[in-house]
């Protein structure tokens, strides 16, 4: 599978696994609950399923548009306090939750491909941070 392919996945999914990821993500790492006290995460799973075909179309194609979007969330990012040692939190759980997804689909290169994709989104988020960015 590719991760062309495995985000086609993710968007049929319906959210339903980013919710997981949301679970996860904050009973791996409690510190960070106090950033989501007043969100639903399930608006919130879906705004990230979409995102993460961004990061992918960023990756595959280095399209402007979606390394505008990149800085212009990072910049909420910002604002929002979110810390350059708490992205890598979010990377690993992701990758574990997209493992558990993937199921036999899931190989080395895959995650290589999925790692590369985000440490890049991440990347470009942080440059939001030094700069304001709207839509
Ligand atoms: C590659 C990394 C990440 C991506 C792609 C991402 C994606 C998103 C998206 C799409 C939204 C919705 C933005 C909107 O309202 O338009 C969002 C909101 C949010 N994210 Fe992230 N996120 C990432 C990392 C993180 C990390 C590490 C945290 C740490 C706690 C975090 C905390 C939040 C919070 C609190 C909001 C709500 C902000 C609001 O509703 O205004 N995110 N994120």
């Amino acid at each position: 599978m590719t991760i062309t392919e495995s985000v086609q996945a993710l968007l049929s999914s319906k959210g339903r696994v980013i919710e997981r990821f949301y679970e996860q993500f904050l009973t791996t790492y409690p510190e960070l609950e106090r950033h989501f006290e007043d969100r639903d995460l399930t608006v919130q799973a879906s705004m990230l399923t979409v995102a993460l075909a961004s990061v992918e179309a960023y990756y595959s194609h280095r399209f402007f548009a979606t390394e505008h979007y990149l800085k212009v969330l990072g910049h909420r990012h910002y604002h929002e306090g979110v810390r350059p040692e708490d992205y890598p939190k979010f990377s690993n759980t992701l990758l574990e939750i997209l493992e558990g997804f993937l199921g036999d689909d899931w190989n080395p290169e895959l995650k290589d491909e999925w790692q590369q994709a985000l440490d890049l989104a991440i990347a470009t988020m942080r440059e939001g941070y030094n700069e304001t960015y709207t839509l």
